[in-house]
């Protein structure tokens, strides 16, 4: 009897070309209480639809296919469930189990430090003493593996009934990136929904254990791109980072509002490049202006967590993979990420403590 494994359905489903059907959300994890035995196959499915009087028609579908690709089963059994994205729904069905806060760094504007900021935060938080995962989710520039100085493939455990990936470790954080998965050369248009589609798959197979903090590194923009991003992940809060200046504070309040539009809660704005001090001198310069961040937390009364000078050892740091923490030790860049990092932890333990349950996510994929 030849064998049939659950990736192998997948596939096959993934074939169907049904216009109701979000093929995004469509991962191993989706297929549940999978039974083949003596020709026949039986399981479940969970699925996202945007009409769900078109489950059956799709079910039709499904085994159409299912007999086209191996047509020795003697009897097919689908129960399609159909779900919406919804966070509580995400949490209730054990996604985020162990997981405890989920937070992503964001911006409108591209180059303005989130990987930076995505890092040295992490890392910060982990030298409190939390756990602390890292998902790289940029799918124009995956920088997170640089930065951390980690070049080798995770590796990945799969047998019938699921699959596991192993996340890389260093600097006392787990990390997975999506620079690991998706090929450098094929065009962003195409490397969006698998984008999504990987990143789902980040939170549910990747073995983080416990954590208390799970922080994903967003891509820049406030595209379709990022908010399906938005939507894929069941996230607990936001994080924006900005540059003092005007280009970037515009861009900083898109990004905001792409959040509050799908009840993400804010959990503060980072000014990034806020000052340089001269090392010689010890002089301070506003290279890009001041203030700016915080204005505009003042204005969308969001917290202000805090600012980070331009530093060449920050850069330094990045592009050796080196974060601040382990390469500075005790400086005063490493104090500020300490600083922000415990500003973060408590708005979440605020936000944690006001909130007794979690938001639902409204799908709105419509324009500003
Ligand atoms: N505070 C800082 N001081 C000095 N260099 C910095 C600082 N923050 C970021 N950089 C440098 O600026 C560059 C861009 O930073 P980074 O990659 O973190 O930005 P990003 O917002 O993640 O970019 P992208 O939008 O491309 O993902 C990097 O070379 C980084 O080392
Ligand atoms: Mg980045």
């Amino acid at each position: 009897m030849p064998e049939i494994t659950k990736n192998d359905i997948l596939n096959t489903l993934k074939k169907a070309k049904d216009s109701n059907f979000n093929k995004e959300f469509l991962i191993l994890n989706s297929i549940k209480n999978y039974n083949y035995a003596e020709n026949e196959l039986k399981f479940e499915i969970s699925l996202q639809l945007n009409n769900k009087s078109g489950a059956d028609e799709l079910k039709e579908k499904f085994i159409e296919l299912i007999q086209c690709d191996f047509p020795f089963l003697k009897k097919i059994e689908i129960m399609i469930d159909v779900k919406s994205a919804t966070m509580q729904e995400k949490q209730e069905s054990g996604i985020l189990t162990g997981i405890k806060n989920t937070i992503a760094i964001a911006s409108g504007k591209g180059g303005v430090g989130k990987s930076t900021v995505a890092v040295n935060l992490a890392v910060s938080l982990a030298q409190d003493g939390a756990t602390v995962g890292l998902i790289d989710a940029d799918i124009y520039g995956p920088s997170v593996p640089m930065m951390l100085g980690l070049k080798e493939k995770p590796r990945v455990f799969q047998n019938q009934q699921s699959m596991k990936i192993i996340p890389l470790t260093n600097y006392g954080i787990k990390v997975i990136s999506i620079g690991l998965l998706v090929d450098d050369n094929s065009p962003v248009i195409w490397r969006g929904p698998m984008a999504s589609g990987a990143i789902k798959q980040f939170i549910t197979d990747v073995d983080w254990g416990e954590l208390d903090y799970l922080i994903f590194d967003m891509p820049p923009g406030t595209g379709d791109i990022q908010l399906t991003l938005v939507q894929t992940i069941p996230l607990a809060g936001a994080i924006i980072v900005t540059t003092p200046q005007e280009v970037s504070l515009i861009d900083a309040r898109k990004a905001l509002k792409m959040f509050t539009r799908v009840n993400v809660p804010i959990l503060g704005v980072i000014e990034n490049m806020s000052y340089f001090i001269a090392p010689d001198t010890g002089k301070k310069y506003d290279i890009f202006g001041t203030g700016g961040g915080s204005k505009i937390a003042t204005e969308l009364e969001v917290p202000y967590l805090g600012g980070i000078p331009i530093q060449q050892q920050i850069r330094m740091g990045g592009d050796n993979g080196v974060p601040i923490h382990f390469d500075s030790p005790g400086s005063e860049q490493a104090k500020i990420f300490t600083e922000i990092s415990r500003k973060l932890a408590e708005q979440i333990s605020i936000k944690n403590k006001n909130s007794n349950s979690i938001p639902k996510m409204e799908i709105d994929l419509g324009g500003d």
